[in-house]
């Protein structure tokens, strides 16, 4: 296998999914349903959130959903968020609500997500969400994207899920934690790695698939991979690179020239789970209008 050929190329699957879900959205309005909508409640002013919020609404309007952003100064009360909340909650033209984390930290996280309707809740966060989603039988109405795009990305490439070694790095609420319940429910066998761990390299190196999470650039080295591995880097970090005009560049959590001699598959970013992101929350928007249109 040559390294070009190891490459799992988010972008274009997402891109695809995308494309899929614009028809899916055409065919609802044509056939008279209401156009998908999302509300995106953003507090403060923190340029990463903002981008990414940006990136989520340019989305939404190619894919014919309908966006409402909400924008709430640094200082907003808890009151005046879970008012928000519970006005998109009652608002029949909003079917995803997603507020956009991390909050400020004088707001309480629990609360405003438990504020968010769960037939609302297309980020996946709501407690009764995640609640189903850790137990077995069980089925949340919404998964979190970016799990949820990693685990599309394993099954698109054919990987081998049950019965797999597989080693998340990193237990977030947003990524880590969601994705090693994912993995439980595919029945792999799951590690799942954080800042206390032994002897990391050694504990990754028995991965079959090897998740990355954890937000430190270009961590996973070459003796931290099984040759022959799945390795899904979700990490995303701005690290300065003085030899470009603009002075940085996106890295992963992995470093990717040194592993891709070892690898089997693996996702480079930017380019690989980022994109599934934006394409999860799409369609569990859509997915919401269709829940909304059986009520
Ligand atoms: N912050 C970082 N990732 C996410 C995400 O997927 N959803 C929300 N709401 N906030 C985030």
């Amino acid at each position: 296998m040559t390294n070009e050929s190891k490459i799992i190329d988010g972008k274009a699957i997402a891109a695809e999914l995308r494309a899929e879900l614009a028809k899916k959205v055409e065919a609802r309005v044509a056939a008279g349903k209401s156009v998908p909508g999302l509300a995106t409640v953003l507090v403060g002013d923190n340029a990463a959130s903002q981008s990414y919020v940006g990136m989520k609404q340019k989305a939404c309007a190619k894919a014919g959903i309908k966006s409402f952003g909400i924008k709430m100064e640094a200082d907003a009360t808890q009151e005046e968020v879970e008012k928000v909340v519970s006005d998109l909650n009652a608002n029949p033209e909003v079917h995803g609500i997603l507020v956009q984390l991390p909050l400020p930290s004088h707001l309480d996280e629990e609360k405003v997500l438990n504020a968010i309707s769960i037939e609302k809740d297309v980020d996946g966060f709501h407690p009764i969400n995640i609640g189903r989603l850790a137990q077995k039988g069980r089925e949340p109405l919404f998964v979190p994207c970016t799990p949820d795009g990693c685990i599309y990305l394993l099954d698109k490439i054919g990987a081998q899920i049950e019965g797999a070694e597989a080693v998340v790095l990193g237990r977030s609420n947003i990524v880590g934690m969601p994705l090693a319940l994912l993995l439980v429910g595919r029945n792999a066998t799951v590690t799942v790695c954080h800042s206390r761990t032994k002897d990391l390299p050694a504990v990754c190196r028995k991965a079959d698939i090897l998740l990355a999470a954890v937000g430190r650039p270009e961590m996973v080295k070459k003796d931290w991979v099984k040759p022959g591995a799945v390795v899904i880097d979700v990490g995303s970090n701005r690290i300065e690179d003085p030899s470009l005009e603009k002075g940085y560049k996106w890295v992963g959590d992995v470093d990717y020239d040194d592993v891709i001699d070892v690898v089997g598959r693996i996702t480079p970013s930017p380019g690989g789970v980022g994109p599934m992101t934006i394409a999860k929350l799409l369609d569990n928007t859509v997915r919401a209008a269709e829940i909304a249109d059986g009520k």
